[in-house]
């Protein structure tokens, strides 16, 4: 390999390198989600199960509430969890297993539960029902 071949591939390494950290999401680490931002009336928040056609993760933001709330549909469950770390109160975010904290590395399977530490409690989970085609959860 001449210097000019080194130099031309070292670049494409590069290239490569920066688009990974620049775009994830292109690169297949991140699901697909939408983010529905509602409000709650009387403790609870109402979703439209057309919402769950479309894709069956939902980032629910609320008004007033300061983490966002993922909604996942699996089969006919649905799954309502608190995006907030149980280990110092940091932001988690959908990955391609579950959720991930990037304070402090603690990773949750999709059900909230701790897969890695340093968090040791399961993500917070609220109860869910449906009527009149829409989710209910109960905050
Ligand atoms: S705050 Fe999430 S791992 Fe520490």
């Amino acid at each position: 390999m001449n210097r000019k071949d080194f130099i031309k591939k070292g670049c494409n390494f590069c290239l490569l390198g920066t688009a990974t950290i620049l775009f994830p999401n292109l690169m297949g680490c991140s699901p697909s989600y939408t983010v529905f931002s509602t409000e709650k009336k009387n403790n609870e928040l109402h979703l439209p199960l057309t919402l769950f056609e479309k894709n069956p993760l939902q980032i629910v933001r609320v008004k007033g509430l300061n983490f966002d709330i993922a909604v996942h549909k699996k089969d006919n469950d649905f799954i309502a969890l608190l995006l907030q770390c149980t280990h110092a109160e940091n932001e988690v975010l959908p990955d391609q297993n579950g959720y991930s904290c990037s304070l402090h590395g603690s990773r949750f399977n999709s059900n909230g539960n701790v897969i890695k530490g340093p968090a040791e409690l399961s993500l917070k989970k609220y109860k869910t029902t449906i009527s009149n085609n829409h989710l209910i959860i109960r905050i």
